[in-house]
């Protein structure tokens, strides 16, 4: 064991399922914790989620996260609570440049597409697989990639690849890629933490 806990501070503006994922699977681990959650929308469900599971919550306004932001609320917060890993979970907002540079390969996404495939401005949650039904692709997948000033261009650090089938709807592929998130992300946010 290691003499600090590495802290997660977990980014999110949706649902929070893989928030949820995370705590679970960190909840009991040595070296590893979720110290806290960061949302950009005061009213999203992860709140709900992170205040069952006793993880604190925090909301910082949009404005902070805007291309050109200083980020200066959120480096001021990541750094009181001695985050060393930032793991964004269906977080929909731009990270400013400055966090990026504090955090330099400490922060990491997930993407439910294959990218480069499907990824950029527009291309989130149920956009994503309506984009990949339309085109009749028969593969979809997940990717999980090191954040950059550049929306959904990081480094890809690990991606998994499930079937998209003749009859599904954007909802029904949601659930299978949710599926394949909650089964890996735990484990590619654990290996990262472990080498950090
Ligand atoms: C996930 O599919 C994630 O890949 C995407 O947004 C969705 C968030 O789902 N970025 P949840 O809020 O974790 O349930």
């Amino acid at each position: 064991m290691k003499d600090k806990k590495c802290r997660i501070a977990v980014l999110a503006s949706g649902e929070g399922s893989n928030a949820e994922a995370l705590v679970h699977y960190f909840a009991t681990h040595q070296d590893i914790e979720v110290t806290l959650m960061v949302s950009n929308k005061e009213h999203a469900g992860v709140h709900a989620r992170m205040k069952r599971l006793g993880i604190p919550c925090h909301t910082i306004g949009k404005q902070e996260w805007q291309p050109g932001s200083a980020g200066n609320q959120i480096r001021t917060l990541m750094e009181n609570e001695g985050i060393d890993l930032i793991v964004l979970a269906g977080f929909l907002g731009y990270i400013p440049e400055t966090i990026v540079k504090a955090y330099e390969g400490r922060i990491v996404n997930i993407h439910p597409s294959l990218l480069p495939k499907y990824g950029g401005k527009g291309m989130w949650g149920h956009h994503v697989h309506e984009a990949v039904i339309a085109a009749n692709e028969t593969v979809s997948g997940i990717t999980i990639h090191h954040v950059s000033e550049k929306l959904d261009e990081g480094t890809i650090i690990f991606q998994a690849q499930c079937e998209v089938l003749p009859n599904d709807t954007p909802d029904s592929l949601a659930a299978r890629i949710h599926k394949l998130e909650h089964e890996h992300y735990p484990h590619v946010v654990e290996e990262l933490a472990t080498r950090l």
